[in-house]
Parts: C-alpha cells; sequence; structure tokens
C-alpha cells in the first residue's frame, strides 16, 4: 500500500493588519504571509479501512484525534478511506496556523498523489486540485486560514483570509519563540479597540532580507496589542528577540503567542535562537529562513 508523507509548514503573518469586519463578524485583513521551515509530518494511507487518525511527536498532548481536527475533516472532505498519522511539531493555538496547515497539508496529499493527476503540467494539476476542491464537501467550513496554507508560498492575503495572491519575497532568516501559553483567536479579536486600520502600504521590489525588514517597519501586527493584554508573556518575549544583537524585527504571528525575528544575517539569526534556547529552556523556538524553500509542503510517495 502506498505510503504519502506531507510535511504542513508553519504560516508566519510578517504583517497582519486588520482593516474592518464584515455582517458576519469576521474580521477584513491586509496580511503579508511566509511559510518557515519548521513543520508537521502527516503520513497517509489510502486506501484504508475507513477514516482514521493518530497524533504523536513532541507537541501532541492536548491535540484531538477525532473529527473535531481539521486535518481528518479535511480528509473527509475528500475520501472515507485514509488513515492519517501526524507528527505534530508545531505548537497548537499558537498563531502559526498549525491545524490549518495540517489540514491544507492532507488535502495536498490527497489531490496532488491522486492517479487521475499523473501526467499533468504542475500549472493544469494546480487547476484540476482547485476545480476538485471546490466540488469537494465541507472544506470551506474548514477555517479562513485554510486556502493559504494550500500553496506554501509568500502571498499577500486579504478578505478574511480566503483571498491571496502570490507574491515575491525574499527570503528572510528568522527566530520564531512561543512562550508556551496557547491563546484563543476569537478572544483576541474580542479585545481588540480598533478594527477599522489601513491595510499594507504598496509592496516594492525587495531585494533582499534587508530590504523587506525595513518595508515591515512601515506595518503591523494589529492584533499584537490586544493578545498582549490577554497574555503578558507575550510582551516578554517580543523584548527577549528583540534584544538579540542584529534583530531587525520582532512581532507576533497571527493572534499570536509566536513571535518572531526577523534578521539580515544568517548566522545571526542561528545565535539568537541558541541564546534564547539557552536562556528559556521551557519555550518553543525554531529557527530558519522563513519563504525560502517553495517545495516544502510537496507529497513524497513511498
Ligand atoms: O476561521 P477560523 O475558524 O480559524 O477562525 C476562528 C475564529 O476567529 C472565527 O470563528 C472568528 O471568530 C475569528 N476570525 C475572525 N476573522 C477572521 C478569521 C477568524 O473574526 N478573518
Amino acid at each position: 500500500m502506498p505510503r504519502i508523507k506531507v510535511r504542513a509548514p508553519a504560516k508566519i503573518n510578517l504583517a497582519l493588519h486588520v482593516t474592518g469586519q464584515r455582517d458576519d463578524g469576521y474580521h477584513l485583513l491586509d496580511s503579508l504571509v511566509v511559510f518557515a521551515p519548521v513543520h508537521d509530518v502527516l503520513y497517509l494511507v489510502t486506501p484504508a479501512n475507513g477514516l482514521s487518525l493518530t497524533v504523536e511527536g513532541p507537541e501532541a498532548a492536548g491535540v484531538p484525534a477525532d473529527m473535531s481536527n481539521l486535518a481528518l475533516r479535511a480528509a473527509q472532505g475528500l475520501t472515507d478511506a485514509v488513515a492519517v498519522s501526524l507528527e505534530k511539531n508545531l505548537p497548537s493555538a499558537a498563531g502559526v496556523g498549525g491545524g490549518s496547515a495540517d489540514a491544507a497539508a492532507v488535502i495536498r496529499a490527497l489531490m496532488l498523489c491522486d492517479p487521475a493527476f499523473d501526467g499533468l503540467e504542475p500549472r493544469a494539476r494546480e487547476t484540476a486540485m482547485m476545480a476538485r476542491l471546490a466540488q469537494a464537501k465541507g472544506l470551506e467550513a474548514l477555517g479562513a486560514d485554510v486556502p493559504m496554507c494550500l500553496p506554501n508560498v509568500p502571498q499577500r492575503v486579504r478578505g478574511i483570509g480566503e483571498d491571496s495572491e502570490v507574491v515575491g519575497l525574499p527570503p528572510v532568516p528568522a527566530v520564531l519563540v512561543n512562550p508556551r501559553v496557547p491563546v484563543s483567536t476569537p478572544k483576541v479579536f474580542k479585545a481588540m479597540t480598533k478594527r477599522d486600520n489601513p491595510g499594507l502600504p504598496d509592496l516594492p521590489k525587495l531585494p533582499d532580507a534587508a530590504a523587506l525588514i525595513d518595508y515591515l517597519h512601515g506595518t503591523r501586527n494589529d492584533m499584537q496589542e490586544a493578545a498582549i493584554a490577554l497574555e503578558p508573556a507575550i510582551a516578554e518575549v517580543l523584548e527577549a528577540i528583540g534584544a538579540q544583537p542584529g534583530c531587525g524585527l520582532a512581532r507576533m504571528s497571527g493572534s499570536g503567542a509566536t513571535c518572531f525575528g526577523l534578521f539580515a544575517d544568517e548566522t545571526k539569526a542561528q545565535a539568537a535562537a541558541e541564546a534564547l534556547h539557552k536562556a528559556h529552556p521551557d519555550w518553543w523556538i525554531a529557527g530558519g529562513v522563513l519563504g525560502s524553500q517553495f517545495n516544502l509542503g510537496l507529497p513524497e510517495v513511498s
């Protein structure tokens, strides 16, 4: 039986502007999204006897293995015969899209490894995949972050998260830090005091990481203040990251609590990850170059 291995990379919001609110309560966003080379790993065996999910790995504690798990709900929209095994390396309720990335990875695995798509050019395969997705049942209910996690490429995301445009961004060395406090996205949205902020400034051509960091200084994460009010540990994380030599920008991703530091110099980013790990062994810390590995999320069949 073929086994499909697929990675679910962490999603990082380099900038996240909240520009309004719809009548149904959902918030309108304008966000720059990239993916990090730190990821969950999913193994799928299909066909299988019904739908099943097992969860293991360093961040598995508290992750449900029933139909409330987005990975299983994504599978259910496409097939009723797959066994999924999830290696959870990303913290949950952390602002890095964990559950949505897992759901998107399941969709990529089931779609891209479908023999019906064999022999198609990548572009045609993507079109066929999107057409199948449009017909699949219940996938729109998986959440606003799933569509942006389908292609693991830099994007500018608008609407409530579903309206995404691929953009060219230079890779940027980074450190990611989570203080191990889960954060509820709806609670942070609710705690915000201003929801009609301006969108992102026009994206110029950015030749390198230093130019990207410069551009990002003119942007924000509009959820950061509200998240800090709910979880003061986020302010401590931002301060610790910002104090690292060579750190050009420290900011929260999504609704938190994961924060990132950006560096023009990869060696300094690695040194920062090591120093932070030494000073805070209880924090979740990862290092790597954001937006550099475009094929990180492609499924492999063995
Ligand atoms: O889409 P998802 O289920 O991940 O979002 C969780 C909750 O966060 C939503 O139920 C909604 O309350 C809030 N949300 C929002 N605006 C968005 C995305 C999420 O208000 N664009």
